[in-house]
Order: structure tokens, then C-alpha cells, then sequence
């Protein structure tokens, strides 16, 4: 009988990209254990040290000198644990000595899976290192993993990350919501809380869950997809403290008044040209002071509240790991350009699966937040959307906790020896 031939064993590349998330580390744990289970297939498992970045200065990371107890940690470990960037790659025309280091990078260490985990910006880098091969002439397969809070992914029913997320806004609001009804008679009349989303309002209405509707607290939410008037909303303020004594508002970093201009902005810009988003709630606070002269206290939840890991959910964290384990398992099966995808079966009960998506459909492209889920006054959240939103918080997934404290994993990030003799810039 002949004897099989086994393809030679290629090694594999992992990356976090963009902002990071309470279980992002979940998705590389699935990521790694994959490769591991598969090592028959996949030689080791490298990781770019900052991502992208890693990979271009050739400082990768050795990920089979870490325990599997370590890589069983980063389940409940917040943020990312070999570093993330936010670095951009045009087009290969425009970048071609970028992608041609890459190259070098991937030659040297015999790199043939590339598993580049992230939002949509970084879907599109995935999407042109996928074409190295068919464009430059290195076989490479390239496989998305998703991830980003602002839940703005198209393809997707829900992104890893948002669930987590949502759950900690939806818990502060209601938790903020109770401190300033005991204090109101005497004392602060609103509080404000800003989150975060970019220019999707997944996450200021992830605050909708606080209360059951009926006049609970959150009392007026504001989405960027709503272009903000003071008068309607100063009205409403007024109405709410009148008629409860209080107000208790979740406003989005990306609102934006009529004329299209962000309430907020902090002045900078990323890497992709994005304007850093930061202030629209210290905002509202001064128009409702100059407006209406209550006493306020506003919070930015800010990176509070992508690091919230000790309230992640657990529905997210399995879906964080089930996305990184599905990419080793696509990639195994000779798919190119694609990323595993959330399909949701059912509300009631809860079901999903995860499912291959084009890259293409992904790159780029942000999910706004529909019509139909924001209430017709555009204040408040619809049934529809509460449907939507209920299962990706449920469940808890708490981390050990020790003295007190979370216990998370610090990871060795064991250095891989250099084969180039050249450096690159950044
Ligand atoms: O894209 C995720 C996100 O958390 C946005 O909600 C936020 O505007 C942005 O990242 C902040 O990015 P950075 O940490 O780079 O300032």
C-alpha cells in the first residue's frame, strides 16, 4: 500500500490588534490550545509582541514555553496578553516594503498560518495579508479573529469583547442609578455616564439593560446614530428630575450634534485616522448645569470599562474562546481570508454556532445601531433591541480571586531568537 505523504509542518502566527477587551486573552487561549491539540498539523505557535508590530521587527514571541495551566489563565485575564497596536498597512501598492519584510519575517521562521486577531481596521490588514500569497508569492493562510466592544462588526450577530462589556455598564448604571435616588432629595439631581463605542451606540445602549423600562433608570441615553439638540434633551432632563427627582443619563463617546460634529473629541487621531473620542460626558454635564442648574456627577467609564474582567460574561467569554479555537480549526481546513463569525439560532433560549465569514464582508465596515432599536423619542431602548442585547450579558464568569483581588496571569513572553540580520522601522 503507499504510505501518505504528510505536508511538511509550517508554524503559525498569532496577533491582538486595535483596542484590546476583557477577553480578548480568551480568544488566544483558544487560539493556542488549538494549535497544541493540533500539533501534528502546526509546528509552534509564535505571537507578535505589539502585534503587527512584532511581526514586522521580527520580535516574536514563543508561546509553547508558556504552562498549559498559564494559557488556561488567560480565559479570565483582561487585556492582551502578549500587547496590541494600532498600526496601519495600506494597500500592497502603497506598502510594499512592508509586506515584503513580512515576508522576510514569515521565510525565516517558516510561518504558513496567520491568525490576526481584532476589529475592523484590523480585519482589513487580514484581508490584505491574505493576498501575500496569491500577490507575492508566499503561501500564507490568513484567518481573521473578531473582536472589538464597540460590537460595530457587520456578518456577526454580537462581537467578543461587547458582551463583557455591556454587562459592566448595564451593572454600574444601575448600581450609579441607586446612589444618586438616595441622594437626590438633598443633593445631586443627575448623573451622567459616558462609554465608550466609537461611532456605534452598542454600548450606551448595553445601559438600557439596567432597568426593565416602565421609568427606570437609565432615564435618557444618547447614540451617536441620534443627532443630539439640547432643547428636546434639556427638556426631558427637566421632566425626568420634576417628575422623579432625578436623571440618570448614559451618553456615547461618538455623539454628534446636527451638523455632524462630535460633541467630544480629544484632539487626537490614531494610526487609522480616527479622532480620539473622550469628553461627551463632562459635556452634557456643563449644558445641563448651564441649561437647568442641577447638581451633577458624571464618570467616563473609559478603560474601566474594557478591562472590567472580574463582571465579564460568560456568554462572552465562551464566544471569545469558541472564535479562536474555530480560526486554528478553518485554517486547518485550508481556508484563506476568512474569519469565524457568531450566528445566533434563537434569542429564547439562547443558541448560537459559529460560522466561516469572507474577510472581504468584514473589512472596513461598521454596524450601526438599527432604527428600530432605539425608541421613537430616540432616548431609550425598544423591546427588540433588549432581546438582542439580554443573552449576550447573561452569566458570570468570575476569575479566582486572591487576598482580595483578581488573580490574573503575567505570561513569560519568552523572546524567539532572531534569524535577520536586518532591523526594520515602524
Ligand atoms: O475600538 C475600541 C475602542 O475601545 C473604542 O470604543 C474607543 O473609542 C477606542 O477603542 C479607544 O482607543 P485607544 O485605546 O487606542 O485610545
Amino acid at each position: 500500500m503507499p504510505t501518505k505523504t504528510r505536508e511538511p509542518k509550517r508554524n503559525a502566527l498569532y496577533a491582538q490588534s486595535g483596542g484590546v477587551t476583557a477577553v480578548i486573552n480568551a480568544s488566544a487561549a483558544g487560539v493556542i490550545e488549538a494549535c497544541r491539540k493540533h500539533s501534528k498539523r502546526i509546528g509552534k505557535l509564535y505571537a507578535g509582541r505589539h502585534g503587527i508590530v512584532g511581526a514586522l521587527t521580527e520580535d516574536l514571541i514563543d508561546t509553547s514555553r508558556e504552562s498549559a495551566a498559564a494559557i488556561k489563565a488567560l480565559r479570565h485575564t483582561p487585556a492582551g496578553a502578549f500587547g496590541s497596536a494600532r498600526y496601519k498597512l495600506k494597500s500592497i501598492e502603497q506598502d510594499r516594503a512592508k509586506y515584503e519584510r513580512l515576508i522576510e519575517v514569515f521565510r525565516a521562521h517558516n510561518i504558513g498560518y496567520f491568525f490576526y486577531n481584532g476589529g475592523n481596521d484590523s480585519m482589513d490588514t487580514a484581508l490584505k495579508v491574505s493576498k501575500i500569497g496569491a500577490e507575492l508569492g508566499y503561501p500564507i493562510t490568513c484567518v481573521g479573529v473578531p473582536k472589538t466592544v464597540d460590537n460595530d462588526l457587520p456578518v456577526t450577530d454580537c462581537c467578543p469583547g461587547f458582551g463583557s462589556v455591556a454587562k459592566y455598564v448595564a451593572v454600574s448604571t444601575r448600581e450609579a442609578a441607586l446612589d444618586v435616588a438616595s441622594m437626590a432629595r438633598t443633593s445631586t439631581k443627575v448623573f451622567i455616564l459616558e462609554v465608550m463605542g466609537r461611532h456605534a451606540g452598542w454600548i450606551a445602549a448595553a445601559g438600557g439593560l439596567a432597568g426593565k423600562g416602565n421609568g427606570d433608570a437609565p432615564h435618557i441615553i444618547l447614540f451617536p446614530e441620534i443627532p443630539f439638540e439640547q432643547k428636546p434633551f434639556l427638556d426631558r432632563v427637566r421632566q425626568c428630575v420634576t417628575e422623579r427627582g432625578y436623571c440618570v443619563i448614559v451618553v456615547s463617546e461618538g455623539v454628534k450634534g446636527a451638523g455632524g460634529k462630535f460633541l467630544a473629541e480629544a484632539g487626537t487621531t490614531d494610526a487609522f485616522g480616527h479622532t480620539q473620542l473622550g469628553g461627551a460626558g463632562p459635556e452634557i454635564a456643563r449644558i445641563v448645569k448651564d441649561g437647568l442648574g442641577y447638581k451633577y456627577h458624571w464618570a467616563v467609564a473609559d478603560y474601566l470599562q474594557r478591562a472590567a474582567r472580574h463582571i465579564a460574561s460568560k456568554t462572552d467569554v465562551l464566544q471569545a474562546y469558541a472564535v479562536g479555537k474555530a480560526a486554528v480549526e478553518f485554517a486547518l481546513k485550508g481556508q484563506n481570508a476568512v474569519l469565524p463569525v457568531i450566528k445566533r439560532i434563537s434569542s429564547k433560549p439562547y443558541r448560537w454556532t459559529i460560522v466561516s465569514a469572507p474577510l472581504e464582508a468584514v473589512a472596513n465596515v461598521e454596524k450601526k445601531v438599527p432604527r428600530e432599536f432605539v425608541t421613537e423619542d430616540g432616548f431609550g431602548i425598544t423591546a427588540a433591541c433588549r432581546r438582542y442585547l439580554e443573552p449576550l450579558i447573561a452569566g458570570e464568569d468570575f476569575p479566582p480571586f486572591k487576598g482580595g483581588l483578581p488573580t490574573y496571569v503575567e505570561l513569560k513572553n519568552a523572546p524567539v531568537r532572531r534569524k535577520l540580520a536586518t532591523d526594520f522601522k515602524v
